[in-house]
């Protein structure tokens, strides 16, 4: 879909569309005068730039007051890219309302759980369950359809941009209205909502669905099933939002795809990507590099997980930077290398468009500091050589187009309820990090050069051969089935603390933790054990425990303890267990090991599933491997996690981006990225 989205704009002698990677930027225009445009048009070509966005904030320029249109710049615009044969990923422009509409109407403006107001002067000021809101947008989103249909620009729509980036979380009357509305949906009764809603506690039993409100500030900890419920809700109305405007671009646009840049990256939590994905026609995904010790296999986990939410099939990287963001406490440049580097491993993990925010670095305005593909300094750049060099790059991956991800013989499951759940307030910790314990999970398998692929709860388990589900919280009885299903047929489960301890209404699983896995593990637990934010606890097998312990008893004979605690609370009680299932088995780990401890622990747990690392030997650890495949072939991304130069021996296959040396040792420089083709299998 996404490889074949340009064949709109440009064919193939033979009149087929030409499969090949996208590679562009936002592109805004309405900031610079009408000749930089023309200079824009040209760089955009020597860079290899065959995709923009366009419009994502034009708004107040297109529509410049309720019944003023001005579509000639953009008209014009979308000639020159049309001539200069770049394709438009046209957004819909409703992201950031004009200070008319604001005026007009500030019952649009989102409302914070303190009853704060969010004032315009920045972007998104916008409820998304407002209906005077969805009234205006959804009349631009005909207008720019109706407007645009037939442009042969037109590659693809652009709904809104980042839908609750800024405002996923409104507390207004007209939130406070929807969410009632979503509630009756979800438990039809009074009596059922009170149930879930577990109101017996603090004398919160409802009377009268108009008596319900959003979990706004609250003398002590608002009701949690309330909150997750909330949570549920927020994402669900954004979806809901989203599948609005795409219902007016397919009534007009049948055949034209339509997306959204979902936010899958560090910091963004709110929106369920796994629920939204079936509403866009391909998954679209913005990511940011945050600075820190796992920064890049961050980066390598996020476009894994899109992947995952993608359901394997290709993707659409919307945005990420050239170099340094605006919007860090301190925003690093990017090292030599890491601007193709990180662009890679996104192509790597299903991206079939490469793009940035933004084309041209802004000269005023809040982003002015953000990086773009030409910067301040203009084409005369490091930045923009670089960016030209990852064009003809992606010219040369042509043929990973269209290739799907390879499943690995390892899962990850992410899972937005047991975030949510997990990290609510008022539980044994509050420095509990659900992202973080999944990432160190993945952080251990790349130190061990083990492919795994993150899934949701919608992708077929079965196929993995070890299952890691890290807190796991919210464990519904169907879910316990599919997992202890999951062991008994010859899967191997590995869970981690607070997993399996309530159910979709947060209510606890009674008899002892974890309520839902007890049988499949084979143990039970009476008490928490949560750890002081500095203190660490030992193994018996060298590693450290950190943040969370239990009081574990083994209540299976055949559960075996493959680690118990040597210091703290719980020394000489079972840390790490495995209960053998048949064929499968499913194993316990009852506290934080952090990324060095689960690298030393992993092989013992991937051991009786017969999973090892792929890679020749010395190249697991510094190598990170991901493969895509289809009918072009096996493609073998090979990325060089490390600063130094890495030799990979042994590896057959074309190579397709990099160079063997004369003894055909693949050598990979800092921070560099290879490319392999094997006959398709
Ligand atoms: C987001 C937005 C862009 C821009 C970038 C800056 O991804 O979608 O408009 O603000 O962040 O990093
Ligand atoms: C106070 C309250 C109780 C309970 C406890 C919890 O004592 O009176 O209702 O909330 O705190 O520590």
């Amino acid at each position: 879909m996404i490889s074949t989205l340009l064949s709109r704009t440009r064919r193939g002698a033979d009149g087929d569309p030409v499969p090949r990677l996208a590679y562009g930027a936002d592109y805004n225009p309405e900031q610079w005068p009408r000749d930089v445009w023309e200079e824009d048009v040209r760089l955009m070509r020597e860079a290899g730039v065959n995709i923009v966005s366009v419009g994502i904030f034009s708004w107040a320029r297109v529509q410049p007051g309720a019944d003023q249109w001005d579509f000639g710049w953009l008209d014009e615009v979308m000639d020159l890219l049309h001539e200069g044969g770049i394709g438009v990923d046209l957004a819909t422009a409703t992201a950031s309302p004009p200070p008319w509409l604001s005026t007009a109407h500030p019952e649009i403006l989102p409302v914070t759980a303190d009853g704060e107001t969010l004032w315009p002067g920045a972007r998104q000021h916008w409820r998304p369950t407002s209906p005077v809101f969805r009234e205006h947008a959804l009349r631009l989103v005909r207008a720019m359809a109706t407007r645009y249909a037939d442009h042969p620009a037109l590659v693809a729509w652009h709904v809104s941009n980042e839908l609750g980036c800024h405002n996923v979380y409104d507390y207004s009357d007209d939130a406070a209205r929807a969410f009632r509305d979503w509630l009756r949906a979800r438990y039809t009764t009074l009596d059922a909502l009170n149930h879930a809603w577990g109101t017996a506690f603090w004398s919160q039993r409802y009377g009268d669905w108009e008596q319900i409100l959003p979990p706004r500030l609250a003398a002590s900890h608002p009701n949690p099933t309330q909150q997750l419920d909330f949570k549920r809700f927020s994402s669900h109305a954004l979806k809901e939002y989203l599948r609005a405007e795409r219902e007016i671009l397919r009534e007009i646009t049948p055949d034209v795809p339509v997306t959204t840049n979902f936010m899958v990256m560090g910091g963004t939590k709110g929106m369920d990507y796994a629920d939204w994905a079936e509403e866009v026609d391909f998954v679209a995904n913005d990511h940011y590099v945050v600075p820190g010790p796992q920064d890049r296999d961050e980066l390598s986990f996020s476009a894994n997980l899109t992947s995952g939410i993608a359901g394997g099939r290709p993707w659409f990287l919307m945005e990420h930077s050239t170099s340094a963001v605006n919007w860090q406490p301190v925003n690093l440049a990017k090292r030599p290398g890491e601007l193709a580097r990180d662009a890679l491993v996104h192509v790597a993990h299903g991206a079939d468009a490469v793009c940035f925010f933004q084309w041209r670095q802004s000269a005023a305005g809040a982003e002015k500091y953000h990086s773009a593909m030409v910067p301040h300094a203009g084409a005369d750049s490091d930045v923009f050589r670089a960016v030209t060099a990852l064009g003809a790059t992606l010219k040369t991956l042509a043929p990973v187009a269209g290739t799907e991800r390879e499943p690995a013989r390892v899962g990850i499951l992410y899972d937005w309820q047991s975030w949510w759940a997990s990290e609510q307030d008022s539980h044994p910790t509050s420095l509990l990090d659900y992202r973080q314990e999944a990432l160190d999970w993945y952080s251990a398998l790349l130190a061990l050069g083990v492919r795994a692929d993150l899934v949701t709860t919608r992708a077929d388990l079965g196929r993995y051969r070890v299952l890691i589900a890290p807190v796991l919280h919210v464990v519904p009885a169907d879910l316990a089935k599919t997992l202890t299903r999951y062991a008994e047929q010859g899967g191997h489960l590995v869970t981690t603390y607070f997993s399996g301890i309530v159910d979709e209404n947060d209510h606890v699983w009674l008899g002892g933790y974890p309520g839902a896995l007890r049988e499949l593990l084979g143990i039970r637990i009476e008490e928490f054990g949560p750890l002081p934010a500095a203190e660490t606890v030992e193994l018996d097998d060298g590693t450290t425990g950190a943040l969370w312990t239990d009081q574990v008893t083994v209540t299976d004979p055949e559960t075996q303890v493959l680690a118990r605690y040597r210091t703290g609370a719980q020394a000489g009680r079972a840390a790490v267990t495995r209960r053998p299932t048949g064929p499968g088995s499913a194993a316990y780990v009852s506290t934080r090991l952090g990324v060095e401890g689960l690298t030393s622990l992993l092989p013992r747990l991937l051991e009786p599933a017969g999973v090892t690392s792929e890679l020749p030997a010395d190249a697991r650890g510094p190598v990170e491997l991901a493969v895509r495949r289809g009918p072009a072939g096996r493609f073998l991304f090979l990325v060089n996690r490390t600063d130094a130069t890495v030799p990979v021996l042994g590896l057959a296959g074309e190579v397709l981006l990099g160079a063997r040396d004369a003894d055909g040792t693949l050598t990979l420089g800092p921070r560099d990225v290879a490319v392999l083709r094997q006959p398709a299998v």
